[in-house]
């Protein structure tokens, strides 16, 4: 057990502490100053432990800092998929269980072992091949978790393809954004998939988005739930077809370290996604190494990570961290509260999972539920457990810790986003004393600091803005189609420092405390949203003349959307109205983005340069009086405030 002791913090047990790569502080501290004396030299010595076909890097690290490039081992050669699979092949785990896929039904489950996860994905370059995608073509990925996801990425970085995964439950209007954005050659999609008990349609979905100049040629189409689908001729096949086309064995393609990996979408605080690009060398060897200091994995264990695919959290630590590691990792397609509550604890008790991973969001939902589903089930296998996506509150921490852990698992804030592609801040659980709330300290080779707007540094306890030190090898190199987005987004407001977009504060002891999005990002369950597309989605309905979008707190999703909509002249508030408004934001950012309330009024908030002062809106939205909105004089029309008080929902 690892009672809280008298300062309300967690030690680990000794059990414990004998699985952990870094097992006392003295020991984090050695390798952290370490590394920060020489950090490139630092994260040389990690990617050794990566297979290189060569390493003859001209300079393990360059960065031009007036055009806000770096590169990473530059010069050498490797493949992701070979690290991932070939190398375990060949070092005695073609048998070991690389992931173990669980379907919705529990009587749909498959276990790959190394050697034949390699099988599948060979075949499957072949097929990609075969539809005449090359080295640096993108191809697009719109599938649910079902193994054929992971077997694409690792089919497209096997020959040398750029990933574009969009998640699945986006709407067809989003993935034309971003399928528009990065030209792929082609697109893997399924017939359609399970959510709680329903069969959901994808390929129709597609069908409409393709129905637009696109630059897909090819579409290959899984069956998945065998409904009825519309094949086009020329262009869409069968995978089931297509494997059986092919011949069984394909070489990896020899990439440069800088090559690209894939692209991922992240919302930011314009209207348009961004697409972080992330390279071959710097991205694996960030995913390996943080795999190896957060996890704690032992030869043996199951490792589970319940975030999609469709999200940085999904590519990195269900994908290439737990496999480039060696690790078996569970691939889960349904959803905690189907077919009953319990359906976690379920699949943890049947796999015996050793580490498990997941967000605060689902957890509060768990929590909700109530602890007799849990007290169903035997979860005496998991040793340790993990957080990400959102300031995990210590209250929920406790809970977790208790009830899930039961009350002898540390526990892993994880603090990371899509452009740092891996783990950044974490606690090392085999040798803190955790806790409860703060994601503790960076990881090794990494150093984080937290700046005033003045960028001066913020004394202890200060909050300020969360920055990186230099760039790090596992960091997004850009954003697809336009580094200027990049440069202004990351690296203007305090040039040579990477601007995270999160506030923090730094406790006496260095330990880190996140505060959430210090721009116009909104979190619903741990996912991002750009207020931005919320309103641009608003704006092109007829009836709306202006939109603002904030977050309100919500218990189970930790920020809820609140909207504030002006109507043209001779548009009158309804409630049809009102639905057609929440649908409009469902068809073109998605249901993820479903608005909470929409509030119509007849002004919003604006400074003399025309700006909608979203500061107010917020407090407004969140039940603030007039006489707590701090100044209000810059505004050309105060009086807007108490109607939009008074019209709050
Ligand atoms: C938030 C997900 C507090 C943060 C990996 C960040 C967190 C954004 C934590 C990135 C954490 C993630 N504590 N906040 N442990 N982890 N965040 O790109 O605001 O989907 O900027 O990457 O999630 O979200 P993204």
């Amino acid at each position: 057990m690892t009672p809280e002791n008298s300062k309300g913090h967690y030690p680990p047990s000794d059990d414990y502490r004998k699985r952990a790569f870094v097992k006392s502080v003295k020991d984090y501290d050695t390798l952290y100053n370490g590394s920060l004396k020489d950090p490139v030299a630092y994260w040389a010595k990690e990617a050794e432990q990566i297979d290189w076909f060569s390493k003859d890097w001209e300079e393990t690290f360059t960065w031009n800092k007036e055009e806000n490039r770096f590169t990473w081992f530059k010069g050498g050669k490797l493949n992701v998929s070979y690290n991932c699979l070939d190398r375990h092949v060949n070092n005695g785990l073609k048998n070991t269980a690389a992931m173990i896929f669980q379907g919705e039904n529990d009587s749909d489950a498959k276990v790959y072992t190394y050697g034949e996860l390699l099988y599948e994905v060979e075949r499957f370059a072949n097929v990609l091949k075969s539809k005449g995608v090359k080295k640096g073509d993108r191809v697009a990925v719109y599938l649910p978790m079902i193994p054929e996801l992971p077997i694409t990425l690792l089919a497209c970085a096997r020959i040398g393809a750029v990933h574009s995964v969009v998640f699945a439950g986006f709407s067809s209007e989003a993935v034309y954004n971003r399928v528009s954005d990065c030209t792929p050659k082609v697109l893997v999609t399924s017939d359609g998939s399970y959510r709680a008990g329903k069969k959901i349609d994808m390929k129709g979905k597609v069908n409409e988005i393709l129905e637009r100049d696109t630059s897909v040629e090819h579409v290959i189409v899984v069956r998945r739930t065998g409904a009825d689908v519309v094949m086009e001729e020329n262009r869409d096949t069968w995978w089931h077809d297509d494997v059986t086309k092919v011949p069984l064995r394909c070489e990896p393609e020899v990439m440069d370290a800088e090559d690209p990996l894939f692209l991922l979408y992240t919302s930011g605080t314009t209207g348009k996604p961004k697409g972080l690009v992330h390279t071959c060398g710097g991205y694996i060897t960030g995913a390996y190494s943080s795999y190896k200091y957060v996890f704690n994995y032992v030869p043996g264990d199951v490792y589970w990570c319940t975030a999609d695919v469709g999200w940085i959290t999904g590519h990195t630590y269900i994908l290439y961290g737990p496999l480039a590691f060696g690790a078996t990792t569970l691939l889960f397609e349904g959803v905690p509260n189907y077919p009953e509550n319990d359906r976690f604890w379920q699949v943890a008790e049947k796999w015996k999972v050793d580490i498990f991973y997941t967000a605060p969001t689902a957890i509060r939902m768990i929590r909700k539920t109530g602890d007799e589903w849990i007290k169903k089930h035997d979860l005496s296998s998991i040793k340790m457990l993990a957080s990400v996506g959102e300031p995990i509150d210590p209250d929920v921490w406790k809970w977790y810790h208790g009830t899930i852990g039961g009350g002898r698992c540390p526990i892993a804030d994880t603090w990371w986003q899509t452009e740092t592609g891996s783990i950044l801040i974490s606690p090392m659980t085999g040798a803190f004393d955790l806790k409860p709330g703060s994601a503790m300290k960076p990881l090794p080779g990494v150093e984080a600091a937290v700046y005033k707007e003045d960028r001066t540094r913020c004394a202890t306890g200060e909050s300020g803005n969360l920055y990186i030190e230099r760039p790090f090898p596992s960091l997004a190199r850009t954003v697809w189609n336009d580094h200027a987005k990049y440069v202004e987004t990351y690296w203007t407001l305090f040039p040579g420092h990477y601007l995270t977009g999160d506030g923090a504060k730094v406790d006496a002891d260095g330990d880190f405390w996140l505060l959430g999005r210090v721009d116009d990002v909104i979190s619903v369950a741990g996912h991002r949203i750009g207020a931005a597309e919320i309103e641009a989605a608003l704006i092109a309905h007829p009836a709306v003349a202006e939109a603002a979008v904030v977050p309100i707190p919500d218990e189970i999703k930790g920020e809820a959307i609140y909207t504030f909509v002006t109507l043209k002249d001779g548009f009158e508030e309804s409630d049809d109205l009102k639905k057609q408004l929440v649908n409009q934001v469902r068809n073109i950012v998605g249901p993820i983005a479903t608005p909470k309330t929409i509030q119509i009024a007849d002004g919003l908030p604006k400074t003399r340069s025309g700006k909608i002062m979203r500061r107010i809106l917020r407090k407004i939205a969140g039940g603030s009086k007039h006489e707590e909105l701090g100044d209000t004089t810059t505004l050309v029309d105060p009086g807007v405030i108490d109607l939009l008080i008074k019209g709050r929902i």
